[in-house]
């Protein structure tokens, strides 16, 4: 199974994609993971995509082309879940012609719709663990032990771009650049719209039966 998740900063797009991988056994490829694994190793991808991200804009699409296509191509056969990419239209012309090119399709877009007004709190509240990626909220979903990662990783750490108004550029440049990808995909595959705006185990649940739906 090939997914892509698209959402604003915030959805429960990392969230919702761990609990995906678990259960139908994919690879979860999110762009934003391997760019900050990228610039934790000092690389020169990492190097030039710093200055982009602590302000909330987008990487260069070349650059995330490249990445993200490179990241498929080492997926295994089961399948993905691509979460955070492709976030221009441009990214998603790449992502169809190296697909293509493949013999390859993708069989569903899981959209998470969540308001402006629900983002900030969860951003600022986020924890994250550097080492498996798992996420967390100091309200909405807190770890056994504080500050320290459910699966023995050790310590989380809150993300640079958290900040409120980094958050703000953030929203700006997905309703200005990504919200025109759902308008991208709408005739080509079939549209998973999920409200995410409720408890995460609801939102789960919505994707879960969603996804069940569309295999029938
Ligand atoms: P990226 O890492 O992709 O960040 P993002 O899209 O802004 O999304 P987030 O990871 O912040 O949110 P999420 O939807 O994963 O939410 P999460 O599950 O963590 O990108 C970072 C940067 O990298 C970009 O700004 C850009 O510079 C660059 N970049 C990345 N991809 C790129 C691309 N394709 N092209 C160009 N540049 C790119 O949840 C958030 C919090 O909310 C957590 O604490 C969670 O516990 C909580 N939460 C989740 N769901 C709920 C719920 N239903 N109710 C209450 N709380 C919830
Ligand atoms: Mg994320």
């Amino acid at each position: 199974m090939k997914l892509i998740l698209l959402g604003p900063p915030g959805a429960g797009k990392g969230t919702q994609c761990k609990r995906i991988i678990d259960k139908y056994n994919l690879a979860h490829l999110s762009s934003g993971d391997i760019l900050r694994a990228e610039r934790a190793a000092g690389s020169e991808l990492g190097k030039k995509a710093q200055r982009y991200m602590d302000s909330g804009a987008l990487v260069p699409d070349d650059l995330i082309i490249d990445m993200m296509i490179a990241a498929i191509k080492k997926a295994p056969k089961a399948g993905y879940v691509l979460d955070g990419f492709p976030r221009t239209v441009v990214q998603a012309e790449g992502l169809d012609k190296a697909l293509t090119a493949a013999g390859e399709e993708i069989d569903a877009i899981v959209e998470l719709q969540v308001p402006d007004s629900a983002i900030l709190s969860r951003m600022t509240g986020r924890r994250s663990c550097p080492v498996c990626g798992q996420v967390y909220h100091i309200v909405n979903l807190k770890p056994k032990k504080d500050g320290q990662c459910d699966k023995g990783c050790g310590a989380l750490v809150q993300r640079k771009d958290d900040t409120p108004d980094v958050v703000d550029n953030r929203l700006k440049t997905y309703h200005a650049q990504t919200a025109a990808v759902v308008g991208y995909y709408k005739t080509k595959f079939p549209i998973l719209a999920i409200n995410a705006d409720q408890e995460i185990d609801k939102v789960t649940t919505d994707v879960f039966e969603g996804l069940a739906k569309l295999a029938r």
